[in-house]
């Protein structure tokens, strides 16, 4: 069973930082953000709390989708930066968008947060007989706990949320859901304190480094090492189980983090870049919003028509990985 995407939506905060604006921070400048990464400019959350972004992308996705608010019978909000530890952002976008009669849930999977939570979606909608649609919202305030005296990880980041309303449907369909823990203290932010003097008594190994508090602390090299096999590897795990090739594929759409990333990991496919659509250098890396914004924007201009096959990949915290074939 797959899925169809019925309508999506987006919201992009009012405020853009440039790569020069960067240079108020921190030692840097726009050659070497733009050669290194590709990205040129961010969206940065201002007054816009995540639930406010995640709420007007979903409220654009519902008219798209044409359907009644109470037909949703589930929000899946995903998310790395939520407002509140609890309650959840699903359950006030539930409330905002008048799903009156839908469950609702955060799941953080990181960067690969949209693949999780459609394929989760896609789950629901094949086990629960009476789920007609399900919303699923990506929502991103990374800018929040950026380390803004950090310059290699504070200039990747931007804010924004996007979301889609699905139904089932028979149209090809596969996906792989993947994580590699031992790269956890790779990418990470605390969310409680942990007072250095305790001592914790366990006989699992602490890969968090001690600079890695309330700010994202990222190791690039390591990151970037993963990325470049989590991506293809991904694609190749989810073709494989019916049985396609990247020649099937009409057009990647993969987590947006660097464009070295997608070169180099296109290569490994064999597979031109003027497959892959790139959005990030006008939003930088949006987190798990990075997918469906690109998705959106691709659908929007038409590039993407209907009919077509898909391949979302996603890469990120976790360390995970993932991703979904399916057809538009
Ligand atoms: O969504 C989560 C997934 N995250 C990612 O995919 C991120 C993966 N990692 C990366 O994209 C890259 O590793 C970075 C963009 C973070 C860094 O690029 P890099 O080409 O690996 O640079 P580097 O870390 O090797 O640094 C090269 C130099 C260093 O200077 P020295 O030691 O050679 O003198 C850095 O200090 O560039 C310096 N540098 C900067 N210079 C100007 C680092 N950040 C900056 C900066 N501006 N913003």
């Amino acid at each position: 069973m797959g899925i169809n995407i019925l309508g999506m939506g987006r919201y992009l905060p009012e405020q853009t930082l440039t790569n020069d604006d960067f240079t108020r921070f921190v030692e840097t400048n726009d050659e070497w953000i733009r050669t290194r990464t590709g990205i040129t400019e961010r969206r940065m959350a201002g007054w816009e709390p995540t639930w406010y972004m995640g709420t007007q992308a979903a409220l654009k996705a519902i008219e798209a989708a044409g359907i009644a608010p109470k037909d949703i019978g589930l929000v899946i909000s995903c998310t790395a930066t939520p407002d509140f530890h609890t309650p959840s952002m699903a359950s006030i976008i539930q409330n905002n968008t008048g799903a009156v009669n839908a469950g609702a849930f955060d799941l953080n999977a990181a960067c690969t947060g949209f693949v999780y939570a459609l394929d989760t979606a896609r789950r629901f909608l094949e086990t629960d007989n009476d789920m007609k649609y399900i919303l699923v919202v990506a929502n991103e305030a990374l800018s929040r706990f950026l380390d803004f005296t950090d310059r290699s990880s504070c200039i990747l980041f931007g804010d924004g949320a996007a979301a889609a309303v699905v139904e089932k449907s028979d149209k090809l369909y596969s996906s792989v859901l993947r994580s590699d823990g031992s790269g956890a203290g790779y990418l990470c932010a605390r969310t409680l304190d942990v007072a250095p003097e305790v001592a914790v008594e366990s006989d699992f190994e602490d890969p968090f480094p001690a600079m890695a508090q309330h700010k994202l602390y990222q190791n690039g090299k390591e990151v970037y090492k993963f990325a470049v096999n989590a991506l293809p590897k991904s694609f190749e795990l989810a073709a494989e189980k019916i049985g396609i090739t990247s020649a099937d594929i009409d057009w990647f759409v993969p987590h947006q983090a660097n464009v070295r990333i997608i070169e180099t990991a296109a290569k490994k496919l064999g597979v031109p870049m003027d497959k892959f659509i790139v959005t990030l250098d006008h939003y930088g890396n949006t987190s798990s919003v990075s997918i469906p914004l690109a998705l959106f924007e691709a659908i929007e201009n038409g590039t993407i028509s209907r009919g077509q096959k898909l391949a979302l990949i996603g890469f990120g915290a976790g360390l995970t990985y993932g991703g979904i074939i399916l057809e538009y």
